[in-house]
């Protein structure tokens, strides 16, 4: 279901996606995921958006060639600048109405102004359990991800 928090995109997945094992890409799927929560980050924001980080992301089955792929981008959680989307990648085959879960995995996108500075972008409310849920799991996402950037003090140049 589309909301204004929800994009969904659904496509089929073309020979010119192939990977060596003959099934969908990864990168491929990695491509339309940033390209759905940016439609999605870009519709809450009202704003140009980049994405700051990606994570989690697990290939928990191959897609068909030719499969109907279907992507959903949900906002979960809002901080000043920044927007925490879910996705998840369910595919078919053309002949059924059956999807499976493919791929799922967590995004974070930044909203920008025209000379690409941070701007402030409007506040999610969660308002059900699911909702709560899911925005305290990006709240200690940002947690670990503040951790692990602490720990990796003098391995990673910045
Ligand atoms: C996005 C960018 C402008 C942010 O610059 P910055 O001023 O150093 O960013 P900050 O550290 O202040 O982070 C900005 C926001 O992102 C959040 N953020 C950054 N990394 C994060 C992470 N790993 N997890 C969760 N949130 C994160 C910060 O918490 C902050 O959120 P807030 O404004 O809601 O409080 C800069 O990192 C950039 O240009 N990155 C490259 C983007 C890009 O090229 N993307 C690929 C192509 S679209």
């Amino acid at each position: 279901m589309e909301d204004s928090r929800t994009v969904v995109f659904r496509f089929l997945a073309e020979p010119t996606d192939v990977n060596f094992g003959g099934k969908m890409h990864g990168g491929a799927v990695m491509k339309w995921l940033d390209q759905t929560a940016y439609t999605c980050a870009a519709a809450w924001s009202g704003s140009y958006c980049v994405t700051v980080f990606v994570s989690g992301i697990h290939f928990v089955r191959p897609i068909f060639i030719g499969n109907v792929v279907q992507i959903t981008a949900r906002l979960i959680y809002t901080g000043n600048s920044s927007m925490h989307i879910a996705l998840e990648v369910k595919s078919k085959s053309p002949q059924t109405n059956e999807y499976v879960m493919n791929t799922h995995c967590n995004m974070v996108f930044v909203a920008l102004d025209k000379d690409g500075n941070k701007v402030s972008v409007p506040k999610w409310n969660p308002v059900t359990e699911e909702d709560k849920n899911a925005a305290e799991y990006a709240t200690r996402m940002k947690e670990l991800y503040r951790k692990f950037e602490a720990s990796t003090k003098g391995l990673i140049s910045h």
